[in-house]
């Protein structure tokens, strides 16, 4: 008999239910009767206090299309993993405890950068680990794609499109602030699909002066209205120079709730325009996956299935090339995946003449 456990952890995205379908539908085709799937509640968080119930065929139907994950999910910091606490002790040390209690023969984890830090701190352990790259912030290293990217970008671009209409009635600024953490994967596509005029990305770091240059010269040639898609990680080029305290010290200082309302501020003050900001926030992150991620989400998760049939542990399934494979987590865990400022996106974007403030 095998027995595997799952988990989804870190922040949730549209796809993760497919995911966990495409895992057990394939799982239950191989092994059929023989294999029992453990499913481990909200992420590390039931791994280290041994919350977790045996899952039936049937907890695997009809959840498709379904958005968030019926496992449920919480942010557990790798760095506080080691460090032990009251009621659990050391969190690895408990987590191993509980693996060895379910008697799993490997763990499959859902998740993104932080959860792959512990993942491959598991495996280091000598657990048996395979873990699926979701977020829609697309920052893992080692993949082309994680889900969750598309349905969030579908939604960001949805925000952008709605923007145009009231932003052109009123001849308005609109800052249009999307997610994407430090990384600006998610800001970079929506603002192109979405037809923005100035994107900022945390990769290049933005001058005000050159923001308003850009507002000015679609002033002189008649266009009503701007759009600005900017990215909730962006940093101006003085931001950019500061050391990493320096840089912590100044936004936690700030007062504003967000970084495009520190921007429009400051615009404000340089412009007489009316300039007014949306952060759809976590909407970017809810209800159910597109269909390339229904799909994309079921292929990683038999992808993951068929390594454990082969006990090929220790390693994320990925996109490389149009292909499913795997990568160590050894590779992916601690990188950052961020925008290189000569991919073919940014030159495109430059080619139709949007600024990137720098
Ligand atoms: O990693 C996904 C993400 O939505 C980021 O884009 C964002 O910075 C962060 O999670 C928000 O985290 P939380 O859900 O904990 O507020």
């Amino acid at each position: 008999m095998k027995r595997i456990g799952i988990l989804t952890s870190g922040g949730d995205c549209q796809g993760l239910n497919a995911a966990i379908r495409g895992v057990a539908k394939a799982l239950y085709v191989e092994f059929g009767d023989d294999v029992e799937i453990y499913g481990i509640l909200d992420g590390y968080r039931g791994l280290i206090e041994g919350d977790y119930r045996l899952m039936h065929q049937e907890d695997f139907s009809g959840i498709l299309t379904l958005g968030g994950t019926i496992l449920g999910t919480s942010r557990q910091p790798f760095k506080l993993m080691r460090v032990a606490d009251d009621k659990n002790g050391d969190k690895v040390e408990a987590m191993k405890a509980n693996y060895k209690k379910m008697k799993l023969d490997c763990l499959v984890i859902l998740g993104g950068n932080g959860t792959h830090k512990t993942a491959h701190l598991l495996s280091q352990e000598g657990l048996n680990v395979v873990t699926l790259p979701k977020t829609i912030d697309n920052d893992l290293w080692g993949t082309e794609m994680t889900f969750g990217f598309y349905s969030a970008l579908e939604l960001a671009t949805q925000v952008i499109d709605c923007i145009h209409t009231t932003a052109t009635s009123h001849g308005r600024v609109f800052i249009v602030e999307i997610m994407g953490h430090k990384v600006g994967w998610l800001p970079l596509y929506a603002g192109v699909a979405g037809g923005a005029d100035i994107i900022l990305l945390p990769e290049i770091p933005y001058k005000l002066d050159n923001i308003v240059k850009m507002l000015e010269q679609r002033d002189k040639k008649g266009k009503r209205f701007s759009i600005l898609a900017v990215a909730e990680g962006a940093i101006s080029a003085e931001e950019a120079q500061m050391s990493k305290k320096e840089f912590k010290k100044a936004r936690a200082e700030l007062t504003d709730p967000a970084i495009s309302y520190k921007i429009a501020r400051e615009l404000g003050k340089e412009m007489d325009r009316e300039i007014r900001v949306v952060v759809p926030g976590h909407f970017q992150r809810g209800g159910g996956p597109c269909s390339y991620d229904r799909a994309f989400a079921t292929r990683l998760g038999t992808a993951a299935a068929r390594l454990i049939a082969d006990r090929n542990y220790g390693n994320m399934v990925a996109l490389r090339n149009e292909e499913i494979v795997p990568v160590p987590l050894s590779d992916v865990a601690g990188k950052l995946k961020t925008v290189p400022l000569d991919c073919s996106m940014i030159r495109s974007a430059r080619n139709i003449g949007i600024s990137f403030g720098d």
